[in-house]
């Protein structure tokens, strides 16, 4: 290889235009010890991957394509993460199915790499401080560059990833961050989309500071009884990456969930830091009168940890936490504050109509509402570990999580992982029990797995003395290999006899319901249609491995040491459609669909998991061309007794069991199927009615909040429904609506809950690209200056007609002797539409070794990097007709010279996009992000022959998430 003494380096100085607009300039209150500060906005995206030797393992620092700093991403498209181009890609019957038959994995190379980058500035002010990046989830295989070094490869679609860049970033200059993403492999079997996905981070700290995750708060009752005081133990790891030694303090301020600051003595320890290493400082405080944390009463308190050296604060970090006690017995469950408390749990994947894995952190607060509606008190992250936003969601809302890890393993990566997930998430109250995998059937039962299962459970215990592990295991009355040394055993399935014989052979050791039931149902539908791969929503047993809600919750409600269980799944998915496949993409075993939506087993659920009376009827009354036929009407209620009828007539009264439902063959005539539900003592509690409805007649569009965060990331989330004249939803409509949006906001995603359809979730504009190939090149030896100094030879009028032709292909290094220089010339022929676009850009394919660029003698840029290609953004430098392109080229070793491989990209205008989405059985969702600026959203929603709807959402200043500290 030539050139190796040489720097590798390139310039880009592109007519003055170099990049300036993607600049983002970080700013955050620098007053604060320790900013945080979000890198979610502003990245530029490219899907492809054009530059198979952008990753250079032969030099430090070094890197070629979008990895390297002066590449031009300009052309590229804008977004904001979390972003998920797997939402973006069609649909292929061909594509896999668990993943929900996107065109993305290893048969669609083209689709499944993409590269990501982003610019910020730092300012001169910040020298002396660390900084650190962190990716929250990138799904999957990233390898990450700042300003040209390679930072960091992390494989997992799942585990977040932090580097301290402070050797390499520009202080009072400007930094690129380059990410390429590579999605072909996959890591579950359910869609996972693919890209940036989660939030971004820039910590900048002092020298002396908190380290990431290391602060861990946890609190001790007497016989873990919460009756009397409670100690809370913090522990607070400092970092010193100063080369002195020096005494710190730590100090630690709790404030009560009514805002109340607790006097704790200590509270405070001073230490000397060891240079260049971590220490461990630790308190402990005792609350009189604790106020309880449960999902019921999410009563969160706050830690302030401060560090200071020198009577100077250098870090501060407030972190939620609740006191609570939890346990596991094995004869009486699961226990929540000295209490009997049954799971009421949902499986869930942590994908959403419209977004994908993207999921913006008002979206986390809605689905966690929608679970807690129908009585559901704790999720399950199956299979993976969660996104934090979801986390403190459910600490705030209140709502237990069972955190999962990916895989199991003791091998020292999946051990870091292992570790790094329970130092994150630990100190959330809502965070009652840890698992370590999910069904992993041909290895559960061995020795080897059963050694695994002992390693990451101890582990987890001396990080976590609080919490138990458990398995979900996909088997019945089996005690060898993980069951065996288990915590707590975990059932998913094989409910029945077996569990009971399980229990008396294992009297200790306790047990939950990680996974049950996975009936499966489509929102408003009622019988099986395997042509359109939908499932009726009654509650049967379908699939052959499924039980009905009534069956395993029945089960389990009568057997409290089971616990309560996670139902599969409390959201519908993309990917695993069951039991059809195309063109069904997407689970259907929700309790609520893809956006929210419930289905009829909602109430079921509700009947039975609240106290709030419940009465409901399963199906609709639009039955047009069935007049007296029988239809199955279902009730879920927790009433003593229910009466149904229609039009004025009883069609009888029937007493419901608990954890029970009703049901009648009704034969069919339009008009009112009304029910009441009475009590025990026979008073009327609860009433409901379904109506046969006229056809469509208006749009109605309600968002979930009138007022939201005018901070570029919060969402409004808008139901679309279809109404009859008389204001009814119209449970069969299936309207085509389009969408407008004016204001400060933009929408990010639609979606309808149809597990068959294969209308977009998301409207990309597309940016046309007409690339023409520049030559013939013309070339002659000559003298060139090695600066921005223009030759004759460069300008446009020049007679290069006697100069030699540059041949492609092997002959193309013309300099033939070291220390030699040539000029290099090539016309292109612009029209006035070309130049109308968004920009042009010329992409060289090489100069070896150094080159001096002009177009119509203006000079555009250099390079210094054989191996580079270098590219240039010129539309300034370029009129209609004909122009001239020349280089100087300068080849100090070997043979070197222009490759004439050279393009010119003239870009387009975007195009324009309609965003729409057909309703489905009635309604369909919109989601909107608010922009940075105050003011207010205006949705309008329209379909052929039907009244359109406006709604307004006013944006209001929040604090964007890089104010905070
Ligand atoms: C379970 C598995 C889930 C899902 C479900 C479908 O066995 O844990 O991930 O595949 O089956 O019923």
């Amino acid at each position: 290889m030539k050139n190796m003494l040489l720097p590798l380096r390139s310039y880009a100085i592109a007519c003055g235009l170099f990049a300036l607009a993607a600049i983002g300039r970080v700013s955050a209150a620098d007053s604060l010890p320790h900013q945080r500060v979000s890198l979610d906005a502003g990245w530029k995206f490219h899907l492809g991957d054009e530059w198979p030797e952008a990753l250079h393992l032969d030099k430090s620092g070094a890197a070629s394509g979008p990895a390297a700093r002066e590449f031009i991403d300009a052309y590229w498209r804008s977004v904001d993460v979390p972003h998920d181009w797997a939402i973006e890609l069609p649909f292929d019957p061909t594509a896999d199915t668990g993943h929900g038959f996107k065109a993305l994995g290893q048969a669609f190379p083209h689709n499944s790499i993409a590269w990501y980058r982003r610019h910020f500035e730092l300012p001169a002010t910040d020298s002396g401080k660390r900084i650190g990046l962190t990716f929250d989830g990138v799904f999957r295989d990233a390898t990450v560059w700042v300003n040209g070094w390679l930072v960091r490869h992390h494989e997992s679609g799942y585990s977040p990833f932090r580097e301290d860049i402070t050797d390499l970033v520009n202080f009072g200059g400007a930094n690129t961050i380059s990410v390429r993403v590579d999605a072909s492999k996959v890591e579950g079997w359910f869609y996972e989309g693919a890209g940036i996905y989660r939030h971004v981070w820039l910590d900048k700290t002092a020298p002396v500071a908190i380290a990431p995750d290391g602060i861990f708060i946890y609190s001790e009752f007497k016989n873990n009884l919460p009756q009397g005081p409670a100690t809370v133990h913090v522990q607070t790891t400092v970092l010193n990456h100063g080369r002195e030694a020096g005494a710190t303090e730590v100090s630690w301020r709790i404030v009560a969930p009514d805002g109340r600051t607790i006097d704790a003595a200590g509270m405070r320890q001073v230490s000397p830091l060891a240079a260049a290493s971590p220490t461990e400082f630790s308190g402990e405080a005792r609350i009189e009168s604790p106020v309880l944390w449960s999902p019921e009463t999410p009563k969160l308190y706050k830690l302030v940890t401060t560090v200071s050296t020198g009577n100077q604060v250098v870090d501060r970090q407030e972190n939620a936490f609740g006191l609570r006690t939890i346990g596991f017995d094995p004869a009486t469950g699961f226990l929540l504050n000295g209490q009997h408390y049954e799971i009421h749990g949902t499986c869930n994947h942590q994908d959403h109509a419209g977004v994908g894995a993207a999921v913006p952190d008002a979206l986390q607060e809605f689905r966690v509402s929608k679970l807690k509606e129908f009585g559901c008190n704790a999720i399950r992250t199956s299979h993976n570990p969660p996104t934090p936003e979801l986390l403190e969601a459910c600490d705030r809302l209140g709502m237990l999580v069972m955190d999962e890890s990916r895989l199991m393993g003791s091998d020292s990566d999946n051990l870091r992982k292992w570790e790094e997930l329970i130092r994150r998430d630990r100190n959330h109250a809502s965070v009652f029990l840890w698992s370590i995998a999910n069904e992993e059937f041909s290895v559960q039962d061995s020795p080897q797995a059963a050694n695994i299962a002992r390693t990451m459970q101890d582990l987890a215990k001396r990080l976590d003395p609080t919490r138990s592990a458990t398995y979900a295991a996909p088997e019945g009355n089996v005690f060898q290999g993980i069951n065996a040394v288990i915590d707590v055993r975990g059932w998913n399935y094989h409910y029945g006899p077996d569990m009971d014989r399980y229990h008396a052979e294992h009297p200790n050791q306790p047990n939950i319901g990680t996974e049950q039931a996975s009936v499966v149902g489509t929102r408003g539908i009622y019988a099986n249609d395997p042509a359109r791969g939908y499932v009726s929503a009654h509650d049967v047993v379908w699939p052959s491995w499924t039980t009905t809600a009534e069956s395993w919750w029945s089960y389990f409600s009568d057997r409290p040491w089971l616990s309560g269980g996670f139902v599969w799944t409390g959201f519908d998915y993309r990917g695993e459609p069951t039991p059809y496949a195309w063109p069904c993409i997407n689970s259907h075993f929700g309790i609520l669909d893809t956006c929210g939506f419930p289905k009829d087993v909602f109430y079921y659920y509700q009947s039975w998991w609240t106290n709030q009376p419940v009465l409901h009827l399963a199906t609709h009354w639009n039955w047009s061309g069935r007049e007296g036929q029988e239809i199955l009407v279902e009730a879920f209620s927790n009433c003593a007794q229910v009466e149904l009828s229609l039009n004025g007539q009883s069609l009888g009264r029937q007493a419901m069991k608990r954890n029970s439902k009703l049901s009648w063959q009704v034969h069919y005539a339009p008009g009112t199927l009304s029910a009441q539900g009475f009590d025990a003592a026979g008073k009327v509690v609860a009433k409901t009615q379904i109506e046969t409805t006229g056809p469509a007649a208006k749009i109605l569009l309600t968002p979930d909040r009138t007022v939201i965060n005018a901070n570029g990331q919060d969402v409004a989330i808008f139901t679309v429904a279809a109404l009859d004249s008389q204001g009814r939803v119209v449970p069969v409509a299936q309207d085509h609506v389009s969408f407008s949006i004016a204001g400060g906001g933009t929408i990010i995603g639609v979606g309808n809950g149809d597990p068959s359809c294969h209308e977009p979730d998301t409207f990309i504009s597309s940016v046309p690209v007409r690339s023409i190939a520049v030559g013939p090149w013309r070339w002659k030896l000559t003298e060139v200056p090695h600066n921005r100094t223009a030759l004759p030879e460069y300008a446009g009028s020049f007679d290069d007609s006697g100069w030699s032709l540059v041949k492609r292909g092997d002959d193309k290094m013309t300099i033939r002797e070291p220390n030699a220089s040539a000029v290099y010339r090539a016309h292109v022929t612009l029209t006035a539409e070309d130049l109308a676009g968004a920009g042009v850009q010329l992409r060289f394919g090489g100069c070896d070794e150094e080159g001096w660029y002009f177009v119509n003698n203006q000079f555009i840029g250099e390079s210094h990097d054989w191996s580079a290609k270098p590219a240039f953004d010129l539309k300034q430098c370029l009129h209609v007709g004909d122009n001239v392109i020349a280089v100087g080229v300068y080849n100090g070793y070997g043979q070197g010279g222009l490759d004439p491989d050279v393009q010119l990209d003239v870009v387009g205008r975007p195009t324009s996009v309609q965003w729409s989405r057909s309703l489905f059985n009635g309604l369909a969702q919109i989601i909107v992000r608010s922009a940075r600026t105050a003011g207010k959203i205006t949705l309008t929603a329209r379909a052929e022959g039907l009244v359109p709807a406006t709604a307004t959402v006013e944006t209001r200043p929040g604090s964007p998430a890089s104010d905070l500290p």
